[in-house]
């Protein structure tokens, strides 16, 4: 069974493809295939023979989203649609993700999949009409995973960000009032793997939406105090700056976001047997990484 990774150039696709094993995977990046290209894709799906298609490609500037709002919709709408179409021409699953900005975190409870959505900003939108056009169109060979606050090795992030101020600076503010979950790009990839295995073993899946989150729930300021802590023990940081908690309101951003966007995932635990893992030793392995490379 051959996978096709759209978006292979991203945080969770070069995860895919690194951890693709013995698997028969091709990963594509934005400059070898477009997810909005219709064409291209039918291509793509018919010269490597795809068996299934797992999608990492997503605009995932959530500010630029607000003022580039044309350029997010096709990548985080059109581009979906333009996938779940060409996977229901080819009789093909289309496993996708997605986000939990398509919250608005006034719950004070973890949201599971049959929560209301009600996206605050253009990208949680964007992303929202993804899911619903992967819904419409392949109703039974989709499975959309949310995942949230995501880091990897590669590509930009927050652990990044950190680990550059934590080395230019002696004290930083941090947001300490939007609580969520830091996701390891390598965990979400994990998962994915897993269940595309389960469809080349089955040859059918539970379908329909997931939520995947790292363990346990945090703030931002949570997770820069761990961040720093971590980088001190593995010694790529001579000294943890101090890291003051800041309100929301202090650090003003284009996109507003949830304040508790927490995910509950009891569902793919229960249904698919995937366990949330401890964002911590995500960060651990991301730190070892760039200990090896920086
Ligand atoms: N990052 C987060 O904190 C976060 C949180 C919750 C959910 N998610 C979701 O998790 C998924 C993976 O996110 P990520 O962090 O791995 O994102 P990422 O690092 O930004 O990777 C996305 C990739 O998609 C590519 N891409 C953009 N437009 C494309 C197009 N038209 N055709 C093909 N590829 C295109 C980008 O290429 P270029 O770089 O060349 O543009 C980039 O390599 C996304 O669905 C995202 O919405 C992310």
């Amino acid at each position: 069974m051959t996978i096709l990774v759209t978006g292979a150039g991203g945080q969770v696709g070069r995860e895919l493809v690194m951890r693709a094993g013995q698997r028969a995977l091709v990963g594509l990046d934005r400059s070898q295939l477009d997810i909005t290209d219709a064409g291209a894709l039918a291509a793509a799906l018919s010269a490597h023979r795809v068996r299934l298609v797992i999608n990492a490609a997503a605009w995932t500037a959530v500010d630029r989203a607000e003022s580039e709002p044309d350029a997010a919709w096709r990548v985080n709408c059109d581009g979906p649609a333009a996938l779940a179409a060409a996977c229901a021409a080819a009789a093909i699953p289309l496993l996708h993700i997605s986000t939990d900005y398509v919250f608005d975190g006034r719950s004070a409870r973890p949201y599971d999949e049959t929560s209301a959505v009600a996206p605050l900003g253009v990208y949680g939108r964007s992303k929202w009409a993804g899911e619903q056009a992967i819904r419409e169109t392949l109703p039974k060979r989709h499975v959309i995973l949310r995942v949230a606050w995501v880091f990897g090795a590669h590509g930009g992030n927050f652990v990044r960000t950190m680990l550059r101020l934590g080395r230019e600076r002696e004290a930083l503010s941090v947001v300490a009032d939007q609580y969520g979950a830091p996701t390891h790009a390598g965990a979400i990839a994990a998962a994915l793997l897993s269940i595309a295995d389960r469809y080349g073993a089955q040859a059918t899946l539970p379908w329909g939406t997931y939520h995947l989150s790292g363990t346990p729930v945090t703030t931002w300021h949570g997770f820069a105090e761990s961040i720093f802590a971590e980088a001190c023990a593995a010694g790529l940081l001579a000294r943890a700056p101090l890291v003051h908690p800041i309100p929301t309101e202090a650090y003003p951003l284009p996109a507003a976001r949830p304040a508790h966007s927490a995910l509950d995932c009891t569902l793919i635990r229960t249904r698919l047997g995937i366990e949330p893992t401890p964002w911590i030793a995500g960060l651990r392995e991301v730190l070892n990484t760039w200990k090896r490379t920086p």
